[in-house]
């Protein structure tokens, strides 16, 4: 039963002509998924509606080819074909009461329209803003007549809106995108009545707003997402000269790393100061983001008029069902964002969004899965599962909710594996939320017994009689640097003088005053390796094959906080070198592209190249096959790290998927490489 205390949460409200049926609002967010899967992209926003979001709004999409974004995956609403493929999404939302927004969208010098090939139209002379994409092309500046064109390109998809029978059509006014270039004075340089004065900066916002009002005449509402606060003083004299104007209000900040910014720096309701002033300034409903996955929180931001409405992205994708729990009062279940924005970061490599947290976000069209439901199996079985680690707590959790009877058997004393021990690093808390929420839900099945301080040998799985048996045995660092930028490893090595990245991970001690790691692993392990040693007093010297350390951490959103972290820390950080031997008390060093060597003085190293799955038991299981099959066992299979070791949202992954996959006997072909054939019908 719903906590009064949330109620407010599910007071109606009036957006313009439309009326939300509560105040979960599903803020634009991209999916990997774009105009090329319309179906993958209408089965997933569909899944937000069913789990009880008011507003349901789609990624950004753009007006016209010139503003085109390809290779990462938009939206577009360019023809009668976007039209359709629009509609699936906006019927599949309906279906549940929801409303379906639509971000409009003009990409000016933030794209280079790599896909359409016409010239990008952007304020100034100038290469690509977007820097993480570093394209050799410029876009196009602007002029009078482009300027009435796109007001026309924005009608036009205003009226193409309305067909798909969107509620709410936005004008898209910051992220860099070319209205945020007319409103910042320092890329806003003309001498026009679109330049100079605020006044003349706002202008073209201001018109598309009137415009866009015009055009959907009370058949839908009229948003604009705009950053206020930070820094910026003059964005509240801005929003000021706009506030009444809009239907309602998506505000933000005009800073991408604090409004999505990685839980290793940015916490939940990051946004509020900043929003709470606009607030006050606006008569219309005001939506803000702020990685929401409290309740309270939620609640009391309302109450205390910050805002109107909870805006999400992240927290929409780890549980697409938060309003629902909340309104059931099932607080427990939320599944809450970690805040790693591994989702994002698969938005960026052109592929669907996937969740740490919710294994089955981008797969609810392709294989049918769901977050909260999964089917009872017609046929249960006994299952060991070895190893309480990510990929063993969910095979267990949906094992046991699929109606299995499940044994889970965990060497260590603590359950949660590399996620507990992660845990405790610099700035990794939020991801004990991945086992905390597990644990909670296999707690409730009665078919599941969790045995801690059970290290498992072939005799004892054989004693068990079960049927089925899942290796979630995990991986551990290499100490050999064979890697990436290596197919052999140092070719000399004093062994005393290496240390794994499992010893940091444990607590161990690690003996020696300055310590190297070598960070071929490009994501975020290197870097927190090394705070962690500068916490305990080592002097940290960090040394990447790559230009960047941190590299991977382009994509989460992390890698400029991660490096400012370690600069701040005093961690020395050495580039674009391979270290190539370890011995007498130094590493030796080669530059990437010139092989020039180079020597440093140290006591240790912690080789960060690669992991090896952690197989004995599973090597030694099925090393004998007729023993294991007296023994009643059909199958032994290895998942998550200890099958390919990689990002924990695989391990999740893998973990829900071989429990959904138990003894079916799998044409992978036929089930992972469905796709959505333009040509065909699927
Ligand atoms: C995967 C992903 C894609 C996003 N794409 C868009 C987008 O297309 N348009 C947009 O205005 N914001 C986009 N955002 C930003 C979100 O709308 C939101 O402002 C941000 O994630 C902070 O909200 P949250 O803390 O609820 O996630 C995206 C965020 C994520 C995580
Ligand atoms: S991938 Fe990480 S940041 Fe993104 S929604 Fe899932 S838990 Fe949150």
């Amino acid at each position: 039963m719903r906590n009064p205390r949330h109620d407010i949460l599910f007071e109606p409200i009036q957006l313009g002509p439309v009326t939300a049926k509560n105040r979960f609002y599903q803020v634009p967010h991209c999916t990997g998924m774009g105009w090329r899967r319309p179906k993958t992209l209408a089965a997933m926003r569909e899944v937000k509606a069913e789990g009880g979001w008011g507003v349901v709004n789609t990624e950004y999409c753009s007006i016209h080819p010139t503003s085109d974004n390809d290779a990462f995956p938009f939206c577009a609403l360019w023809d009668q074909e976007d039209i359709a493929a629009h509609h699936l999404m906006t019927s599949a939302v309906h279906n549940h009461g929801a409303l379906a927004g639509v971000e409009l969208w003009i990409g000016g010098g933030m794209v280079v329209n790599l896909g359409t090939r016409i010239p990008a139209l952007g304020l100034r002379n100038r290469p690509q803003t977007d820097f993480t994409v570093l394209n050799p092309g410029q876009n196009r500046q602007i002029d009078k007549q482009d300027i009435r064109n796109i007001r026309e390109w924005h009608r036009n998809a205003a009226k193409r809106a309305l067909e798909a029978e969107f509620d709410i059509v936005y004008v898209y006014a910051t992220h860099g995108y070319l209205l945020s270039e007319f409103l910042n004075p320092e890329t806003n340089t003309r001498s026009d009545e679109y330049g100079g004065s605020l006044e003349n900066r706002v202008r073209l916002i201001r018109e598309l707003i009137e415009e866009t009002k015009e055009i959907v005449d009370g058949k839908a509402a009229v948003a604009t997402r705009f950053s206020v606060g930070l820094e910026d003083a003059e964005s509240y004299d801005a929003f000021g000269l706009l506030s009444d104007l809009p239907d309602v209000w998506d505000l933000t900040v005009p800073d991408y790393n604090v409004e999505m910014g990685n839980s290793r720096f940015i916490k939940e309701a990051a946004l509020t100061n900043s929003v709470e002033k606009a607030r006050a300034m606006t008569s219309k409903p005001v939506v803000a983001v702020g990685r929401f996955t409290s309740p309270d929180t939620m609640a009391r931001l309302l109450k205390e008029g910050v805002q109107d409405m909870i805006g999400a992205a992240r927290p929409s994708i780890a549980d697409p069902f938060i309003p629902n729990k909340i309104d059931a009062g099932q607080i427990e279940d939320i599944r809450e964002c970690i805040g790693c924005n591994v989702c994002y970061a698969h938005d960026s490599l052109g592929v669907p969004i996937r969740c740490t947290q919710n294994p089955t976000m981008g797969e609810e069209w392709r294989l049918g899965w769901h977050p909260e439901k999964v089917k009872r199996t017609p046929k249960a079985e006994k299952v060991l599962v070895v190893g309480a680690g990510p990929a063993g707590l969910e095979a267990t959790r949906v094992l046991g909710q699929m109606g299995h009877s499940v044994l889970l058997a965990e060497a260590d004393r603590t359950l949660g594996g590399r996620v507990t021990r992660e845990a405790k690093l610099p700035g990794l808390a939020e991801w004990a939320r991945v086992r905390d929420w597990r644990l909670t839900q296999i707690d409730k099945l009665t078919t599941v017994e969790v045995f801690p301080q059970s290290p498992m040998t072939a005799d004892s799985v054989l004693e068990l009689g079960v049927s089925r048996v899942l290796i979630a045995t995990g991986a551990k660092w290499a100490k050999d640097a064979v890697g990436r930028h290596s197919d052999i490893g140092f070719t000399q090595t004093d062994p005393t003088m290496i240390v794994t990245g499992d010893k940091i991970l444990d607590g161990s001690k690690i003996n020696g005053k300055k310590i190297v790691i070598y960070d071929d692993d490009h994501y975020y392990f290197g870097s927190i390796c090394a705070l962690e040693l500068r916490k305990r007093g080592h002097e940290v010297v960090l040394i990447t094959p790559a230009g960047r350390v941190c590299g991977w951490g382009a994509y989460t959103d992390e890698q400029e906080a991660s490096t400012h972290a370690l600069i701040k820390a005093g961690v020395e950080i050495i580039t674009n070198k391979t270290i190539d031997t370890v011995a007498s008390g130094r590493a030796e060093l080669s530059c990437v592209f010139s092989n020039t060597p180079s020597t440093i003085a140290c006591d240790a190293v912690v080789p960060l190249t690669r992991k090896i799955p952690v197989t004995d038991l599973y090597d030694d299981l099925i090393s004998n096959k007729n023993r294991y099959t007296e023994a009643g066992i059909q199958s032994i299979t290895r998942i998550g790290d200890a099958e390919a070791p990689s990002i924990i949202a695989a391990a999740i992954h893998s973990g829900y998927r071989a429990a959904i996959d138990l003894g079916q006997d799998i044409d992978l072909a036929q089930r992972y490489g469905r796709r959505e054939h333009p040509a065909t019908t699927c």
